[in-house]
Order: structure tokens, then C-alpha cells, then sequence
């Protein structure tokens, strides 16, 4: 069936293609307006060339944008394609802190939560929980709606993930200090204490927005697919947000920062070589596996890995503090790429390889990890969500499927 679909030529992500003459093979699936199949989806935001290592959003280097950029201008450019005016920032900037308050009664939600609760559980319920306090100001197809939900979205996220770590470390939650800028006043949130003075260390604060940054988008992975399909059925953003943060939670997707962490501490407290560890790795023993290396779509370094790598090794030196674990991470990244093994399958260090270094070095809890991921990925899900909604092609999303299941038969006596 494929060999009758001409096949779109490689489009560098220029835009000027007309997909819809053209039928873009995947794999077995292609794009069909019919079924709207979810792993068929284009969109203008991000460019991926896995095989060369490239990454651009809206077409820019997400290197130049991670050096020169802050997260709310790459927010911004995600979210309505061109980088921003200093007028336009400033006014978003503006809006985005005026909206960072949470509900008061929010508190009793979150205190109703079991204290062991892992903190990505806690974010997707109280993101979830924030779509009952704007149900008459949440249609997806109001212009005005939109854009509210949209700062509300930015400007509540990190708040909520402030508390979720809040509770989980068993200390009090912090109102936002909105004359701060996003980062600092996310920082503050988190390591403010109460009514001693807190002190931003601009080289954590300088680290964490270019963490945030490279984590802005990533085309179609498994939660932002999740944001668009469950954003397919009208649902708001804060719903579909939601959705995208439970695919995020999982350690094959988000949760593979936290999972890299757990693995360098078990080879460091097993007494264990790098290279032993290696070994059992390709020979599969016990299950066991190189968490943060390879991606379905780099078959080249991510490009992201690289940059990460470079932040850990400023910040570590930065705050004045060595970590062992950077020292395996690297070691083990250093006898992976030399092995034949790991060179024929192509398998590079991925952005969560280093990552978790940096965010224990800024003093986060290992369960924080993925929440920062989905702090990074939230622009990126808006402006799927919105790019998705405002394409009037959109139809609610029906996954194809194949029946595999028993032929017709009678039902028995
Ligand atoms: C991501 O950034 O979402 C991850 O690399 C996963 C993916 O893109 O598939």
C-alpha cells in the first residue's frame, strides 16, 4: 500500500511544502487526514535532523538560541513564530508575572496529597485541578481564552512545581516575588526561606534558564503528541497540559534524568568499574541498561547532550563543588563512545544524560528532575496545543488500528 504514496522529499523544515499532495512515509504509517493517525503530524515549530545532530526551533539554532536567549523569549518564539520585539517581551514578562498567584484553596488541595507523593504526580493533578477554576474561561476556540490560559499556564507551572517539592521535603510554600524575573523567582520559590533573605546565584540562575531552554521542544515525542491528541478533543490547555505531563512522567520519556542519577549512584555505591558496568550493559545482564544514552531520532550526539555537558562542567566549577558522579557519567560516555557496541548502534549520551548532575548541584531532589523537564517543555506544549487547534484541518485524533483478535463466531448454546 505504502509503494502508491509519493514520498515528501526532505524539507530541510521549510515550510512552503504542500503536504497535503504529498503523503510523507513513516514507516508503515502515513500522514491521512482521514484518521488524523497521531504519529503523522506536521507542524512548523521544530527541526530535527537526527542523522547530522540538528535542532532548530522556528529555524534557529537551539544552540544560539540556549546562548543568547532567555526562556521567556524562546518561549515566545515557539509560541508565535518570530523572536520578540524588547516591547513585546517586556509586556509578556509583565503579564506572566501578574498571574503567578495560585488559587488560596489550591493549598488545601495540595495538603490533601499523601507527604511521599512523587512531585510529577502532584504537578498533573494540580495542573489538572487549575482547569476548575477557569471552566468559563477555558474555549478552545475563544481567541482571548487562549492567550489568558496560556500566561496563566506559564505563570502557574512553575509555582505549582515549587510546591510540589515544597511538600515533598516537608517545608512551607512560598508566595511568588513577582519583581523577579521567571528563573530567580522560580529559584526563590524553591530555596527561598521563609523571611531570611535569598540570595540568586546568577550562575545557577543563568544555568537553569539554558536547562530550560534546550528542554523548550521537541517535536513530536510521546507527550507532545499526548498534548495534541487529547487537545484534539476540544479539551483545554489545562487538561491536555496535564495529559502531556503524565507521558513526561514515565522513565523512558522524562523520567530518564532521574533514572541517569539512580544509575550513577548504584555503579558509585556498588564499588563496581565503569567498564564492568559497561559489559553488563551489552551483554544484558539483569535487565540492566545505559540510561541516557540513545534516541529513537540522533544517530549523531544530541545535540542538546553537548551543550548540557558544557553546563555541568561551568556550574560544577562555578559553585566551587566536584561531584564523583560527574566524574562516571563522563568516564562511562568516554568508554561507551569508543565501544564498537555502542558505535555500530549509533548511541550517543541524550539530554538526560547530564542534566540530573547539574540540577543535584543546584540542590534539587532527584524526584524534582523530570518536573524541571516539564517546566522547560511547557512552551513547547502550548504552542503545539495552539498550532494544532488553529489548523482547521484538525479533527479529533482516531488512532488506526489493525484488529488482530478473533474472527467472527457464534455465541455458545
Ligand atoms: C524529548 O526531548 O522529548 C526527548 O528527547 C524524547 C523525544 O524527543 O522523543
Amino acid at each position: 500500500r505504502t509503494a502508491e504514496f509519493p514520498v515528501l522529499p526532505a524539507t530541510d523544515g521549510a515550510a512552503s511544502v504542500d503536504i497535503s499532495t504529498f503523503t510523507r512515509q513513516t514507516g508503515h504509517t502515513t500522514l491521512d487526514y482521514g484518521f488524523v493517525n497521531t504519529s503523522a503530524t506536521k507542524s512548523a515549530i521544530t527541526f530535527i535532523d537526527g542523522d547530522k545532530g540538528i535542532l532548530r526551533y522556528r529555524g534557529y539554532p537551539i544552540e544560539q538560541l540556549a546562548k543568547n536567549s532567555t526562556y521567556l523569549e524562546v518561549a515566545w518564539l515557539l509560541l508565535y513564530g518570530e523572536l520578540p520585539t524588547a516591547d513585546e517581551l517586556a509586556a509578556f514578562d509583565e503579564r506572566i508575572r501578574h498571574h503567578t498567584l495560585l488559587h488560596e484553596d489550591l493549598k488545601r488541595f495540595f495538603s490533601s496529597l499523601p507527604t511521599t507523593a512523587h512531585p510529577m504526580s502532584v504537578l498533573s493533578s494540580a495542573t489538572a485541578a487549575l482547569s476548575t477554576y477557569y471552566e468559563d474561561e477555558s474555549d478552545p476556540n475563544n481567541p482571548e481564552h487562549v492567550e489568558l490560559n496560556t500566561i496563566r499556564m506559564l505563570a502557574k507551572l512553575p509555582v505549582i512545581a515549587a510546591y510540589a517539592h515544597k511538600k515533598s521535603i516537608g517545608q512551607a510554600f512560598l508566595y511568588p516575588d513577582n519583581s523577579l524575573g521567571f528563573v530567580d523567582n522560580f529559584l526563590k520559590l524553591n530555596f527561598g526561606v521563609l523571611s531570611e533573605i535569598y540570595d540568586i546565584d546568577p550562575v545557577m540562575s543563568r544555568a537553569l534558564e539554558r536547562l530550560l531552554i534546550l528542554h523548550e521542544d521537541h517535536e513530536q515525542n510521546a507527550s507532545t503528541s499526548t498534548v495534541r491528541l487529547v487537545g484534539s478533543t476540544g479539551a483545554n490547555q489545562f487538561s491536555s497540559i496535564s495529559a502531556g505531563i503524565n507521558a513526561l512522567y514515565g522513565p523512558l520519556h522524562g523520567g530518564a534524568n532521574e533514572a541517569v542519577l539512580e544509575m550513577l549512584a548504584q555503579i558509585r555505591d556498588s564499588g563496581e568499574s565503569v567498564q564492568r558496568f559497561v559489559e553488563r550493559v551489552k551483554n544484558k545482564e539483569d535487565g540492566v541498561k545505559l540510561m541516557g544514552f540513545g534516541h529513537r531520532v540522533y544517530k549523531n550526539y544530541d545535540p542538546r547532550a553537548r551543550l548540557v555537558k558544557e553546563s555541568a562542567d561551568e556550574v560544577l566549577d562555578a559553585l566551587g563543588v566536584s561531584d564523583p558522579l560527574l566524574d562516571l557519567a563522563k568516564e562511562l560516555e568516554q568508554l561507551a563512545l569508543e565501544d564498537d557496541y555502542f558505535k555500530e548502534r549509533r548511541l550517543y549520551p541524550n539530554v538526560d544524560f547530564y542534566t540530573g548532575v547539574i540540577y543535584k548541584a543546584m540542590g534539587f531532589p532527584t524526584r524534582m528532575f523530570t518536573v524541571l523537564f516539564a517546566i522547560g517543555r511547557l512552551p513547547g506544549w502550548l504552542a503545539h496545543w495552539r498550532e494544532m487547534q488553529s489548523d482547521p484541518q484538525t479533527k479529533i485524533g482516531r488512532p488506526q488500528q489493525l484488529y488482530v483478535g478473533a474472527p467472527a463466531r457464534d455465541y455458545p448454546g
